[in-house]
């Protein structure tokens, strides 16, 4: 007679786990907690109080095609439909990049910069109250954007993307969290050619693609074939997008403003080879690699 083993969370885990790691995963076991609880609707802490319990046929199936998947190179992100950033967690989709931590400290050094500009403005003129305007180029999912304004009620932020599904999905993922209308606006555009001349930012902050044709044909398959081209490729030389964003920021920086940009470190250690004139690189801010990530930028 023959003994069929059921199909525990514990056994799930640990058969998923293994076949994952198998299937190029660098992540196996987190990526096997993330699917098993989001197809048992449960927390990832539930499954280790409920290790030795067999879940539902419909979980199992669920679970099932979602490794299937996974083990095709999906992203678990897109496969679950959402990515924690900051002290928030964001929709994503096969429209958007997914977010990465290293955007977080584009995120600190923006809060910084317009504490700051309050401050000094405060200071200068004992009254004002004014709301900083705030730009940010590329929003995708909206990560920045609306964590710059949950995070900082004193601003406006005018979300900017090439992409309408992206806008889209910004706009949602703006809506959840309940941002007021009036705080955050979205406009399609490329870069900020459809901004009022004339129009003034304070902050203008970006996470462009920066990434050359080159490096875009090694990348790992599950970003190279899952993840949209346009929020990923610059061009030739992957600081294009970066190139132009600064010669248009010139026109539309306040001349106390910042513009701050998230970047790979290969450009910023040449920096001084391909940066257009008008600005003045401030600082550069390193990553938890110890490596240049975020430059910060202010008129010349
Ligand atoms: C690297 S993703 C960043 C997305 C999001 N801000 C984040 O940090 O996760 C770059 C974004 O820029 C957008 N994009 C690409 N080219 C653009 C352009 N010329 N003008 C405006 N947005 C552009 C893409 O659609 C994508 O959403």
């Amino acid at each position: 007679m023959t003994v069929t083993e059921t199909w525990t969370v514990g056994r799930l885990l640990t058969w998923t786990t293994e076949y994952l790691q198998k299937n190029g995963s660098q992540s196996a076991r987190l990526d096997a907690e993330v699917l098993l609880s989001h197809a048992l609707e449960c927390q990832r802490i539930e499954l280790y109080t409920t290790f030795d319990t067999e879940p539902s046929d419909e979980g199992k199936t669920a679970f099932r095609e979602m490794v299937r998947r996974r083990a095709e190179g999906t992203p678990v992100a897109y496969l679950v439909g959402y990515k924690e950033f900051y002290a928030e967690t964001f929709e994503v989709n096969p429209d958007v990049l997914i977010p990465r931590p290293e955007t977080e400290h584009l995120v600190v050094e923006a809060l910084d910069r317009a504490k700051e500009l309050v401050a000094t403005r405060q200071q200068a003129e004992a009254s004002s109250d004014e709301q900083l305007n705030i730009c940010d180029v590329g929003t995708g999912s909206g990560i920045i954007a609306i964590t710059l304004a949950t995070q900082f009620s004193e601003c406006n932020v005018l979300a900017i993307d090439k992409s309408a599904a992206a806008l889209e999905l910004a706009e949602l993922n703006a809506t959840k969290i309940e941002l007021p209308h009036e705080q955050i606006q979205f406009l399609q555009s490329d870069l900020l050619s459809e901004c009022q001349p004339g129009q003034k930012f304070d902050l203008i902050v970006s996470n462009p693609p920066y990434i050359s044709e080159a490096e875009y044909r090694e990348l790992n398959k599950s970003v190279r074939e899952f993840e949209p081209e346009l929020a990923l490729v610059s061009g030739p030389d992957g600081n294009e997008l970066l190139v132009e964003l600064m010669q248009q920021a010139v026109n539309f920086l306040a001349p106390d403003g910042f513009l701050m940009v998230e970047a790979s470190p290969m450009l910023f250690d040449r920096l001084s080879d391909w940066q257009p004139p008008g600005l003045v690189c401030e600082k550069i801010t390193k990553d938890l690699a110890g490596l240049g990530r975020v430059g910060t930028f202010r008129l010349a």
